[in-house]
């Protein structure tokens, strides 16, 4: 009993200590994890930031955007009138990649989809986009070709607003989905009014796949997947393969970029079993030509 008096002047100011060791620790856990956090994002920030104020054309790069830089080649193609105006046509569409006021720079990635398309021209069969958004390579093409003096239908699929969200059988993962829907807006009237001037283009608006049996398409002879996740580039790749010409192209926007790896994935997978090479591009395009 004499001890008694004292535990009890003692119990209060331990009690105290040890729960200020326990909140200065718990502090110092979430300090530490704010630094790493902050300092993460910094890393990315300035990595982005210097990937965007580097021009290699400074240092002698006679092509440089798009993570792509080329030296000593010839890229005569960049001041063709002809290609200047398809150009000038597709990056005004009104999309929203890229820094705000700031002309993105994919020239090489809109010159192989008119190579395909010119290619494509040639033969039987109608144009078809899966991931159209305000119509960037579509233009391109409509304009460069001329498209209102050929004798095809150009059909461009899309919701015209973003990559849908509630789809379970997606193996991206839905942070990654939202992530890139940053770009995508309900752009249907503005692609509309874009692609006015050619009457034969057609926008097909709703989710791929279940749109593509909603329009009479018996021949293909360009066919472009840039939908930014893999299941629906499968599912349009497949619907399609039979009715792709031959000759056909079919252009893959994202093929070979490092945050695409799903979709190439699926792709190759997909060329293998049809016993067909994938070119794979520089710019991060695939092609394949259908025998
Ligand atoms: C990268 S953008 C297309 C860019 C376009 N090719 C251009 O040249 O401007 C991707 C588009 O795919 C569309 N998309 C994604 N998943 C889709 C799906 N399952 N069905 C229909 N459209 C889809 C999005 O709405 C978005 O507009």
């Amino acid at each position: 009993m004499p001890h008694e008096p004292n535990r009890l002047i003692f119990a209060q100011p331990i009690r105290y200590v040890r729960s200020m060791k326990n909140h200065i620790k718990t502090t110092v856990g979430y300090l530490r994890h704010m630094v790493a956090l902050l300092s993460a994002k910094f890393a990315r920030f300035s990595a982005h930031h210097k990937q965007n104020l580097l021009d290699l054309t400074q240092v002698g790069a006679n092509y440089h955007g798009d993570g792509l830089a080329v030296w000593t080649k010839n890229v005569d193609f960049l001041s063709d009138p002809k290609f200047v105006q398809a150009y000038e046509r597709a990056v005004n569409s009104g999309h929203h990649f890229g820094q705000q006021g700031v002309k993105i720079k994919i020239e090489w990635r809109v010159n192989t989809a008119l190579w395909a398309a010119q290619q494509a021209a040639r033969l039987d069969g109608d144009f078809v986009e899966c991931g159209v958004n305000t119509g960037i390579l579509s233009l391109a093409i409509c304009s460069f070709l001329d498209f209102n003096s050929l004798d095809k239908r150009f059909f461009l699929f899309d919701t015209y607003s973003g990559i849908p969200e509630d789809r379970t059988e997606y193996a991206e993962s839905p942070e990654n989905i939202r992530q890139k829907n940053k770009y995508y807006f309900d752009c249907y009237e503005v692609a509309k009014g874009n692609f006015a001037p050619w009457p034969k283009a057609q926008l097909v608006r709703g989710r791929v796949p279940e749109t593509l049996d909603s329009v009479a398409i018996d021949k293909v002879a360009y066919l472009s997947l840039d939908m930014n996740v893999a299941e629906p580039e499968l599912a349009a790749l497949t619907h399609f393969w039979p009715k792709l010409v031959s000759g056909a192209v079919v252009l893959i926007d994202d093929y070979g970029w490092k945050t695409c790896e799903q979709q190439k994935a699926a792709i190759d997978a997909f060329a293998r079993k049809a016993n067909t090479p994938v070119l794979f591009l520089p710019t991060g395009q695939g092609i394949i030509v259908k025998r």
